[in-house]
């Protein structure tokens, strides 16, 4: 066993008692009314990065929340591992179907339970203990370090691309470490070397200028829920390929090797349809679901409104109705073109009767890591290390837009090493944090310093 096991071992009662203390508090970074929580989480990282022995612990305002910045540099000519994570997290709703409060955080069958478990304070908080596990065995780190840990990854990240830009010099470093992402399975260590990206916009649509009795109205005048639910229906055809024009221009085609090596994953389809309730899987004709879910572009409604939900039956012609359509996007694809399109093309078939509204959201782009990379190297056999076994390479439909900046504006490549599981409701009720791979997090964390630190 080495010293680094040992220490893990012996700490990791604490380790989880102080994940406990990070979890109760609410740090909801959309909503206005726990700015107050966002401040105080970003203090309560502050003071677990001083008592892990980082230097230089500031928190910089932004126009929104604050990011955290600490560093350990006391090493000549080693390289710098920059690491990423958030602490901000996903509201709790619909908070009566979470089995215990969101942020009373409870162990059950050894996974945690709370908002923000696995995404991302969890997964953030073991590269903090693997730093202090490093510092109190050895007395030094084999790498410089930096932690740059957001409040706003939840929100799109809208401030942070502009705090890279302007602490380029502070934040330079040869590899950016984020866990944020997700084991392919239970046991099986796994780098994600692909994000999506998300172009998310809103369509609002007005018939009548008020809501109409159905029988006096009804036939005679635009319905804006039918004519939007024509217009959403009319953004797939029949092989699920979306049909905005020049959506797929600037698509990145998967390669032979890419489809290769997603089959000898052996997803089992069985099983994932089980996880989640689902008769059947549905998408793109031509593609396996693993490339559906992670290396093609998508639209998928998120919400749609209008009109009388209520119970028993109300007859009536709404005045109004809307929807939140989101497109995750492939490398290459530009967001902003993207949503241009979207908006371009929701006009053209928008029906003259109705008064049609498009907004961008929010979007980024998609990110990918080009696996052949020293930095890639050392982190798989990291995780082999802690694991066991041999890593596998997946790509992720989900979308961390800050990585591509990373990529851009630090030139540096990220590692995402992910440990949470897809399965851990993550964005949902009872969101959980399986904690025997926290333990492993933190080891994964460890000997991925180690292991660059050898180069
Ligand atoms: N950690 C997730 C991203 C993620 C989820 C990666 C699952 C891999 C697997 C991140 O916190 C997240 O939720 N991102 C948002 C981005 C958005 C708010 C701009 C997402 O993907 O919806
Ligand atoms: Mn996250
Ligand atoms: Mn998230």
């Amino acid at each position: 066993m080495t010293g680094v096991q040992q220490f893990v071992d012996n700490n990791l009662e604490r380790f989880i008692s102080e994940l406990t203390e990070l979890l109760k508090i609410p740090s909801i970074s959309t909503l206005p009314e726990n700015t107050g929580d966002i401040v105080k989480c970003a203090d309560f990282v502050v003071e677990r990065l001083r008592e892990a022995g980082l230097n230089n612990i500031t928190v910089y305002p932004t126009k929104r929340h604050p990011v955290v910045y600490a560093e350990w540099l006391e090493l000549k000519d080693a390289p710098t591992v920059l690491i990423y994570g958030h602490y901000d997290v996903q509201p709790v709703d619909p908070v009566e179907l979470w089995s215990t409060p969101p942020f009373e955080p409870v162990i059950k069958d050894g996974k945690i339970y709370a908002r923000g478990a696995t995404d991302d304070k969890g997964q953030m908080y073991m590269h903090i203990k693997s730093v202090e596990t490093l510092l109190k065995t050895t007395g030094t780190l084999p790498v410089n370090v930096k932690f740059l840990i957001e409040g706003e990854e939840e929100i799109g990240s809208p401030n942070l691309e502009e705090f890279l830009t302007q602490k380029k010099e502070m934040l330079k470093a040869d590899a950016v470490l984020v866990s944020d992402t997700a084991l392919f399975e239970t046991g099986l260590p796994t780098i994600t070397y692909g994000l999506r990206g998300l172009a998310y916009m809103q369509v609002d649509v007005e018939g009548p200028n008020r809501d109409l009795h159905s029988g006096t109205y009804g036939g005679a005048v635009p319905n804006p829920i039918n004519l939007l639910a024509e217009m959403i229906a009319k953004l797939h055809d029949e092989n699920g390929k979306v049909t905005i024009p020049g959506f797929y221009d600037d698509v990145v085609q998967l390669t032979q090797a890419e489809r290769d090596n997603f089959k000898k994953l052996n997803f089992n389809l069985d099983r994932y349809k089980e996880s989640i309730g689902i008769n059947d899987i549905y998408g793109e004709a031509g593609y396996t679901t693993i490339e559906r879910a992670g290396a093609r572009p998508t639209l998928d409604c998120n919400g749609i409104w209008g009109g009388f939900a209520g119970s028993g039956a109300k007859t009536v012609i709404p005045s109004k109705a809307g929807a939140k359509i989101s497109m995750r996007l492939v490398p290459n694809q530009d967001h902003k073109k993207i949503a241009e399109l979207f908006t371009k093309y929701i006009y053209e078939i928008a029906p003259p009767a109705l008064k049609v509204t498009v907004q961008d959201l929010h979007g980024g782009p998609a990110a990918m890591v080009p696996i052949d990379n020293p930095v890639i190297k050392a982190a798989s056999n990291a995780m082999s290390k802690a694991f066991g076994k041999d890593t596998v390479y997946t790509r992720e439909g989900g979308s961390i837009p800050i990585i591509a900046s990373f990529q851009r504006i630090l030139e540096a490549p990220a590692v995402l090493m992910g440990l949470g599981l897809n399965t851990e409701n993550l964005h949902s009720p009872n969101e959980h944090f399986d904690l025997g791979n926290f333990r492993l997090g933190i080891l994964c964390s460890a000997y991925f310093l180690q292991e660059f630190g050898k180069k």
